[in-house]
């Protein structure tokens, strides 16, 4: 099915086209009147960032999208700011947060092999300058709520020794909803302290309280940055009643709760705005909303209609849900096209707070772009370099304009897969990668977004091109840090039962 009859079917909004055809003449004039107030008052407070990250979120599991979804809060704010319709991230979770705080590719840092598991001794290069490090030279106060996944085997790797004034959350990739343990032991910290006293609590709920407490404890003389990587809605697929009770249209179980998570997480989400426009900070706030990759598909997310799904390279695994609003947008609702990579990120908030970007990294400064609507500074981007023999000859994908060339393995995930909320059973079409011997494909994604024709056979001089430049940024690539060996130092047996910093 084409891109259009989706639309035409209610997936894409059409008065998304109109908005932007009427958007265009009041961003003039918004521009405009900027120009004359900013250069006459006295320079304002920066803005508060509110950098969202939900873990796992598909392409077809948000409202406004999907309209199967009841995510009123996300959906508002979407529509009334600037939905990212080409803003790609890292296939899984580690990699993409590295991006995040880092503006840096994981294949140059050796993180570009799945992810950090709680029994690696392996963190986030230490050298290499972190988002809220530099917010805070801003003068920001800076916290985080939610999953870090950065590692944690050293105090140093730890959010409040990497430019954060608070963390609330967990270390690792996943774990319990209510007793926030991760095979049998606590992985839940207060700052440094490990925090027994949240047992029973559903995260979604409980953060969304902490936030509403930083919120409210806040100074307000100075510029607020909150991170906030929920842990809605990665597996386990665990939701209370309330949200769950929401679809009881969806037959299919693991889809009904799945369901209920994204709602759960709406409702945090409009809780942290309520708590933001009742101390007055709202409209001086820029919200970014990402996705840290495509849905687990196996988890009841979905990506519909794009193929694959999380630990894969196709663009159900890569090309995210994500939007910005509020404050220094210049234009507003409606969709922006522009190719956006996880490590633009960093660059672009730190240049819409006002500072100078990091030098020497790979993200490129897009504020200028996404908040004028202008055209991207992005041309190409890496959508993975890994070399790990397992389980062929490793995974690499590289874009360049409309073309996208995929190397070997692409990933598990494979296929295009509706939302299955009729069926009892979970019954998947075709969903594993079978390589059948290709090793190379090529896509033009301008004109088949959702990868059903391969011209690798067809175009051998444009394989040749993206191959040549995916060479070059090969040169600059590190081996994976991927132990294969749980690090004894770090068994949680030896802390209390908790996973705890301190053994690397
Ligand atoms: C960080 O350290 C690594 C390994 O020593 C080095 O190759 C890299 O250039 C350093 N990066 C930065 C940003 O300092
Ligand atoms: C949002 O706030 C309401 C009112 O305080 C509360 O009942 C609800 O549990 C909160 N939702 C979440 C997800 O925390
Ligand atoms: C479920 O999926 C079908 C077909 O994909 C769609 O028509 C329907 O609106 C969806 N929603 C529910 C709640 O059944
Ligand atoms: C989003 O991108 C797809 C192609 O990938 C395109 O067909 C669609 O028109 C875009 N949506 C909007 C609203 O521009
Ligand atoms: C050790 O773990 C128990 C729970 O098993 C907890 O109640 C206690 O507070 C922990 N001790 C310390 C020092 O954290």
């Amino acid at each position: 099915m084409s891109w259009d009859a989706l639309s035409a079917r209610g997936y894409i909004s059409i008065g998304d086209l109109f908005t932007t055809m009427a958007c265009r003449g009041i961003a003039v004039l918004a521009v405009l009147l900027w120009a004359t107030t900013s250069t006459s008052s006295s320079s304002p407070q920066r803005p508060n960032i509110v950098f969202i990250v939900a873990d796992d979120l598909g392409w077809n599991d948000v409202g406004f999208r999907n309209p199967d979804i009841l995510s009123p809060n996300i959906d508002k704010l979407a529509r009334e700011g600037v939905i990212l319709n080409s803003s790609y991230v890292q296939p899984v979770c580690s990699p993409s947060r590295n991006a995040f705080m880092t503006g840096v590719y994981p294949f140059k840092v050796g993180l570009q092999h799945i992810v950090i598991w709680q029994w690696q001794n392996v963190c986030s290069p230490l050298n290499h300058t972190f988002l809220p490090q530099v917010l805070k030279g801003l003068g920001y106060a800076t916290h985080i709520v939610g999953k870090w996944h950065l590692g944690f085997c050293n105090w140093d790797c730890t959010p409040t020794f990497r430019g954060f004034d608070s963390f609330f959350g967990y270390y690792n990739s996943r774990e319990d909803y209510y007793s926030h343990k991760l095979s049998g032991y606590l992985d839940f910290r207060d700052d440094q302290k490990a925090a027994w006293q949240y047992e029973g609590q559903y995260s979604a709920n409980l953060y969304s309280q902490k936030i509403v407490s930083v919120i409210e404890k806040h100074d307000k003389s100075r510029p607020l940055f909150l991170y906030l990587p929920f842990q809605s809605v990665h597996s386990p697929t665990q939701a209370p009643e309330r949200y769950v009770n929401l679809y009881k249209n969806v037959n299919n179980e693991g889809r009904r709760v799945f369901s209920g998570m994204v709602s759960a997480l709406d409702e945090a989400i409009g809780n942290v705005t309520a708590a933001l426009k009742q101390t007055g900070l709202y409209d001086n706030t820029l919200f970014l909303l990402t996705t840290d990759n495509g849905a687990e598909i196996f988890s009841h997310g979905n990506n519909w209609p794009l193929r694959g799904g999380k630990h894969s390279i196709w663009e159900g695994g890569t090309r995210g849900t994500a939007f910005l609003h509020g404050a220094g947008l210049k234009k507003t609702g409606y969709t922006y096209n522009g190719m956006i990579h996880a490590v633009d990120w960093m660059p672009t908030l730190i240049s819409a707070a006002g500072g100078t970007p990091v030098k020497g990294i790979d993200g490129i400064d897009q504020w200028q772009a996404v908040s004028t609507g202008g055209p991207s500074k992005r041309s190409e981007f890496i959508y993975n370099l890994d070399d790990y023999v397992i389980p062929l000859q490793g995974q690499a994908g590289i874009r360049m304009g409309d073309y996208k060339l995929l190397l070997g393995y692409p990933g598990t995930q494979d296929g295009w897969h509706r939302p299955m909320n009729n069926t009892k059973d979970d019954i998947y079409e075709k969903h594993l990668y079978d390589p059948q011997g290709k090793e190379t494909h090529l896509f033009n994604l301008k004109d088949d977004p959702l990868e059903k024709h391969d011209l690798a056979e067809a175009m051998p001089e444009m394989v040749a091109k993206l191959r040549e430049r995916l060479l070059e940024y090969k040169r600059h690539m590190v081996p994976a840090n991927y132990p294969d060996h749980p690090d004894p130092k770090g068994d949680p047996k030896r802390y209390n039962n908790t996973w705890t910093p301190g053994w690397c």
